[in-house]
């Protein structure tokens, strides 16, 4: 059992406390958000997360989570502290990294006895030497005698699914610069790695914190990649379905991020592909692909609005249903949601927009207060003169071309997710547009 603090009890630090609990782990979550830790005192999650109120109800009853918005009693016997505040992006492309260096003063503060300070936020490569240095001035300022050395244990989860990736995650990554460290992450993950024989990569600090940049740019490029290959499937006829299909029972590629459609949203891979360019930049390397890779996604907005021109000519005083408003199915996170994105430039176009989501309206009620906001999905389509698909959300991917047909003021339906079939959609007299697949004539 290992005495374990998280710091930022988020998407990330929530999710992963629990599993440490779990585990068996004692653990200690805190937060500087007083309405947070009050809401999970109560044994409440302050997000929607498929099986997290199931796990913290079970956690917490259990004793071996807590809660709390004070950081010397979170630290009290701390002997490894897990960082999972925000690292937001900044104009630059850089990611804001005060929230980090926050903790890192803090923890020399009240650290009441020798401890390993893990990054588990996702951070630029040497994010871990620049911690370091905090610590080394701020421990000779204050008189900590007590040792803290920093590692770092990036975190790969989706959100969506993040209680099951956390409990069988495909892979435990961690960088240490002592068997201090090593051995006190391999104590925190024994439990996980005896029971699942998870894969666990042990390096140094600087290449487990690329790890986590290469990943998700790696991914974000795939994503991207196939999104420019539709805009050809469009020009010659092909269907990019078909196409990503072919490809991925190549074992060499696989079938995994290959999905055409609106791109890529959410807090990280928007986030973390700037970052890992900006990383690049400034160590000397012009990682152009990067900054392709992000010209790409954003360009899937466009197309869509292009198709609704293409369809209703002015969007001037024409009525949207955009269906879905979360980033991705599974999550009430609207971080960077493309479905918001689309609807704020269609109101900038002189559009009217509604907006369905089935579990992310209270986000968009308190986010984006301008959005028409309606809790059934007939009540979206009703009299609108478009719909757009924004969100894979199964509830969205049932819609029959005969609701569409029944609610719709005029047949528009433009599917940013590739979520109906083209043949029948068409069939039923539907004026059907999708990504890099078969659409009605132009
Ligand atoms: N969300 C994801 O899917 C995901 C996946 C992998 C990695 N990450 C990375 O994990 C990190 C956290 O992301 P998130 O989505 O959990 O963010 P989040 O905004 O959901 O959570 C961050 C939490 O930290 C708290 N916080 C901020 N500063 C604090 C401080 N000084 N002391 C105590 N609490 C503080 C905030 O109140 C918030 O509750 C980011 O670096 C992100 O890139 C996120």
């Amino acid at each position: 059992m290992v005495n374990i603090t998280v710091v930022g009890v988020g998407h990330v630090g929530l999710v992963s406390a629990a599993a440490f609990a779990r585990w068996g782990h004692q653990v200690v979550g805190l937060d500087d958000d007083p309405a947070k830790v009050e809401k999970l005192r109560g044994g409440q999650a302050w997000f929607y997360e498929p099986g997290l109120q199931e796990l913290l109800d079970e956690v917490v009853t259990g004793g071996r989570l807590q809660f709390t918005g004070d950081a010397k009693d979170a630290l009290q016997d701390a002997e490894v502290v897990f960082v999972c505040v925000g690292t937001p992006p900044m104009p630059g492309g850089g990611p804001n990294l005060a929230f980090v260096e926050a903790v890192g003063r803090t923890v020399v503060e009240h650290a009441s006895r020798d401890l390993v300070l893990v990054e588990k936020s996702t951070v630029p490569a040497n994010t871990g030497r620049r911690l370091e240095q905090v610590i080394q001035r701020e421990t000779s300022r204050l008189g900590n005698s007590h040792r803290i050395e920093v590692a770092s244990n990036p975190e790969f989860l989706k959100e969506g699914a993040a209680v099951e990736d956390t409990l069988h995650p495909d892979r435990v990554v961690y960088g240490t610069s002592s068997d201090v460290s090593r051995d006190a992450l391999r104590r925190v993950y024994a439990p996980l790695v005896e029971q699942d024989g998870c894969p666990v990569v042990e390096t140094d600090v600087p290449t487990a914190e690329l790890i986590k940049h290469a990943s998700n740019a790696f991914l974000a490029t795939r994503i991207s990649f196939i999104n420019a290959v539709a805009q050809i499937c469009e020009r010659v006829g092909a269907d990019v379905a078909v196409v990503a299909e072919g490809m991925g029972h190549d074992v060499r590629i696989g079938p995994r991020f290959l999905q055409a459609g609106l791109g890529y949203g959410g807090s990280c891979f928007p986030k973390d592909v700037d970052a890992f360019a900006h990383l690049a930049k400034q160590v000397g390397y012009d990682f152009e692909l990067l900054e392709q890779v992000a010209r790409i996604n954003v360009g899937q907005r466009d197309t869509v609005i292009g198709k609704l021109e293409h369809e209703l000519w002015h969007l001037t005083d024409k009525t949207i249903a955009v269906l879905g408003a979360a980033f991705k199915p599974g999550t009430d996170d609207l971080r960077e949601s493309p479905a918001i994105h689309l609807a704020q430039r269609l109101r900038e176009a002189g559009a009217e927009v509604r907006i369905y989501d089935p579990v992310a309206l209270p986000n968009v009620a308190i986010e984006h207060p301008e959005l028409e906001r309606h809790e059934t999905i007939e009540g979206c389509l009703d009299g609108a003169h478009a719909a757009v698909v924004a969100t894979d959300w199964d509830e969205i991917k049932r819609i029959t071309p005969q609701q569409y047909l029944d609610k719709l003021a005029y047949p528009i339906v433009i599917d940013g997710r590739n979520v109906h079939d083209p043949d029948e959609m068409i069939a039923a007299g539907l004026r059907y547009h999708s990504m890099g697949r078969r659409s009605v004539d132009l």
